[in-house]
């Protein structure tokens, strides 16, 4: 293509402007051959018949369907126009107009310019054309302007500029690039062309649209009018929003050397200073944690009077992202003595603050003086109140912000009301908030809760036990439409539960699972906590039902949910369902781990029913596989079921492995161990054990531990040394003696006759002499 346009050069030095617009159009036709690869022609060729060439570049099949594409009565102008006889074409154009003024089809026009432009008597008819200018819209040129181009056509390019020019056609970007391409082959009238152009255009031109007129002179190699172009764009001064939106950009991407060589080169551009580029300046900085940085250029605005109400925000922002709430304040004095109005946004700044170091009296304090100020609360003012309120003392202002919120004309909207319903049940004040929620259904209006509240209200009242707030929560959720999540889904479930409403709960999670799109909220949790309810109020066959359905649904079960599953086996005593479970936790895909609770769950579940040697051959198997480790709770189930068997010699060596496994037993452990000795008539074992072990282990055994041990002595017959123990105990002072103390001494005593001593020990419980 390179050899083309410069053969087109040559030609256009040779020839005078007269006749090179024939040669122009040949060599287009050749351009268009040689593009489309329809016809292999020899670039020798260039000096053949124009005629045949003409035939070549525009075959016959599109030139017909051009005209079964126009309505008839524009036939004529097209064939005219097409022919190049300008002159006839706008005669009948204006017999057409006066005829029917209808408007001339734009493919029609495009042509009919084109044949103008290209015309020779051009000059002399653009008085027909000025009659006929309606019919000639942007469209119409930007078309004709695209051909002309194509051909790079200089004299028509020129032509459509000034005929653009006599319709009062604006002249769009598009249009002009085109012409600017067309002119490419004619550097000086190239030149002229974009002169024109920007002394029309002046300060009104866009820096894209200049910035590829500069890309067609460089295609054109065209370096003299490039730099025209370029020298008005810089006579245009820097676009000082763009400038501030570059630095603001390059602040948030965390990049400050950008934003600020992005500020010096707007500075340096002689810019007049301008308050919103600083203040990007000023934001970059924060954004970038250079507060230092951003204190300095703040002064250099003060010292020009630069700084505005964005400005002093900035930097008390700056301020509080560091937690220096006294420098804000002082920012804030400055912005006062500067004769700045601060805004809603200084004060929510300094109020959020306040509010985050749990300064209540200094965040009123800013309500007050932002009320002073003649600036009002706003939605967005009430909640950051209301993050404030954090325990049950502060219930007191949920009133005091019910009334700003009156006071303001504050309307409850959803997020509004869900931070009001957070620091509702955060203060306990549940009252209040069902009261508000009541006059939130009675405006009418559909009601806005949105579906975490509607959770978190459901949790709360549900800890309170109130279920019947619960209750009509949810059914107020589903009436409204509330978009349900499994958060949401799981508080309700988890609130029936936790008030014995299990099987309430199971309709629900069954009522879910049966509609198509909540079905897939239920998940392991939800189905945890209903078998948790079950296993709690003892409906064995629902526990199995559920954990059945679980199965045929496909809810994944993880080890949180078998070990639900097995305390629920273990306590309602049904043991023999262990391994057939244990079963289905290693056939599971993938298998689902066993952990410590597993196994302390299901040794306690065999110590209970009675089955000692089981749990006993589980912790065997448990370290043959050795990934889970035994802990105190499983040692002191196991000790625990060897009390209840008085099986001493076990018990004793289970104590020793307990040892060795560095596993650290506690109070629980040693009551335990009192009771299987003082069971086994091994009472000085019993005193020793606790002796050593405190010692060992270097603790104080409690009151827990103690009575075991009176009870183990009266167990022996020793009630004497379980009154000398109990004295010896309130002498020391370490702990003091409960009910449960008092209980066994007493019956000890009575057990054993010894009424004075039963008198006694009854005065010590009642704290008498
Ligand atoms: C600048 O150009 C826009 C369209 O790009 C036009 O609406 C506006 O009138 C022009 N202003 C001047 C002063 O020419
Ligand atoms: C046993 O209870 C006492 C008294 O409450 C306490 O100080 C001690 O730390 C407890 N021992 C262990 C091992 O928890």
């Amino acid at each position: 293509m390179a050899s083309i346009s410069q053969i087109m050069e040559n030609v256009s030095e040779v020839l005078s402007p007269l006749t090179s617009e024939l040669l122009m159009f040949a060599l287009a036709a050749l351009v268009y051959i040689l593009a489309s690869r329809s016809l292999t022609v020899p670039v020798k060729k260039k000096s053949g018949s124009e005629k045949d060439e003409r035939k070549a570049a525009r075959p016959r099949q599109p030139w017909k369907k051009e005209m079964e594409e126009t309505a008839e009565v524009y036939h004529d102008i097209l064939q005219l126009a097409k022919g190049g006889e300008a002159s006839r074409a706008l005669s009948a154009m204006k017999r057409l107009d006066s005829a029917t003024k209808m408007a001339l089809p734009s493919q029609v026009a495009t042509k009919v310019l084109l044949a103008l432009a290209k015309s020779p008597q051009c000059e002399s008819l653009k008085k027909d054309f000025l009659e006929l200018s309606v019919h000639f819209d942007l469209r119409s040129f930007e078309a004709a302007g695209t051909e002309a181009s194509r051909w790079r056509n200089v004299a028509c390019c020129r032509e459509l500029y000034h005929l653009a020019g006599l319709a009062s056609v604006h002249k769009s970007e598009k249009f002009l690039v085109l012409l600017v391409r067309g002119h490419s082959n004619d550097h000086k009238a190239m030149h002229s062309i974009v002169e024109d152009i920007l002394a029309e255009g002046a300060s009104n031109l866009s820096r894209p649209f200049l910035d590829s007129l500069v890309t067609q002179c460089f295609g054109a190699k065209n370096q003299d009018t490039a730099k025209i172009i370029q020298e008005h764009e810089n006579s245009m001064g820097m676009d000082t929003n763009r400038q501030a939106r570059i630095i603001s950009s390059f602040g948030k991407e965390g990049n400050l050397d950008a934003a600020v060589s992005a500020f010096q080169k707007w500075k340096d551009s002689g810019a007049a200073p301008t308050v919103v580029v600083y203040n990007c300046l000023l934001d970059a900085c924060i954004e970038c944690k250079a507060l230092p940085r951003a204190l300095k250029i703040f002064e250099e605005m003060k010292e020009q009077s630069l700084a505005d109400v964005v400005s002093y925000n900035t930097i008390m922002k700056g301020h509080l992202m560091s937690h220096d709430t006294g420098s804000a304040e002082q920012v804030f004095m400055q912005m006062h003595q500067a004769g700045l109005t601060a805004s809603r946004v200084t004060y929510h700044g300094l109020l959020n603050a306040m509010v985050s170091k749990g300064d209540r009296t200094g965040a009123w304090r800013i309500v007050t003086e932002m009320k002073s100020q003649g600036i009002g609360a706003s939605s967005i003012t009430c909640s950051i109140l209301l993050k404030s309120i954090t325990g049950r003392s502060q219930g007191a202002e949920l009133s005091t912000i019910l009334s700003l919120l009156e006071e303001s004309d504050i309307q409850m909207d959803e997020v509004l009301f869900g931070g009001f319903a957070d620091a509702c049940i955060r203060s306990g004040n549940l009252k209040i908030l069902w009261k508000q929620y009541q006059q939130l259904l009675k405006t009418g209006q559909p009601v806005q809760v949105s579906g975490p509240t509607y959770g978190n209200m459901i949790k709360a009242f549900g800890q309170v036990q109130d279920v019947q707030s619960v209750q009509q929560l949810w059914k107020h959720m589903c009436e409204q439409h509330v978009k349900l999540t499994a958060v949401t889904l799981g508080c309700m479930v988890e609130a029936l539960v936790s008030n014995n409403h299990v099987s309430e709960a199971w309709k629900i999670v069954n009522d879910a699972w049966s509609s198509e799109d909540q079905r897939e909220l239920l998940n392991t949790v939800i189905y945890s906590t209903i078998v948790k309810g079950f296993t709690m109020s003892r409906q064995h066959d629902q526990v199995i039902a559920v954990f059945k359905e679980m199965k045929e649904r496909g809810i994944a079960c993880n080890t949180v949910t078998y070990n639900t599953m097995l305390n629920g086996l273990a306590r309602c005593g049904m043991m023999h369902e262990v391994p057939e479970l244990l079963k289905g936790m290693r056939d599971s895909d993938p298998p689902v781990q066993p952990d410590i609770i597993t196994y302390s769950t299901i040794v306690k579940g065999y110590c209970i029913a009675g089955d000692v040697d089981r749990a006993f051959a589980l912790l065997d198997e448990m370290k043959k596989l050795g990934n889970v480790k035994p802990d105190e709770v499983l040692y002191n189930s196991l000790l625990d079921g060897c009390a209840k068997q008085s099986r001493v010699e076990e018990a004793l060596k289970l104590l020793e492995e307990m040892k060795q496994e560095g596993v650290v037993p506690s109070n629980y452990t040693l009551s335990i161990l009192c009771k299987l000795l003082g069971r086994g008539r091994h009472l000085e074992q019993a005193f020793e054990i606790v002796k050593t072990f405190t010692e060992e282990y270097g603790f104080k055994a409690n009151i827990q531990v103690y009575t075991c041990l009176m009870q183990a002595c009266i167990h022996n017959r020793q009630c004497q040394r379980a009154v000398s123990l109990h004295d010896q105990v309130v002498k020391d002072g370490v702990c003091v003696p409960d009910a449960k103390t008092y209980t066994v001494l007493l019956r000890g005593c009575l057990q054993a006759g010894l009424v004075d001593k039963a008198l006694a020990v009854t005065r010590c419980a009642y704290h008498l002499p």
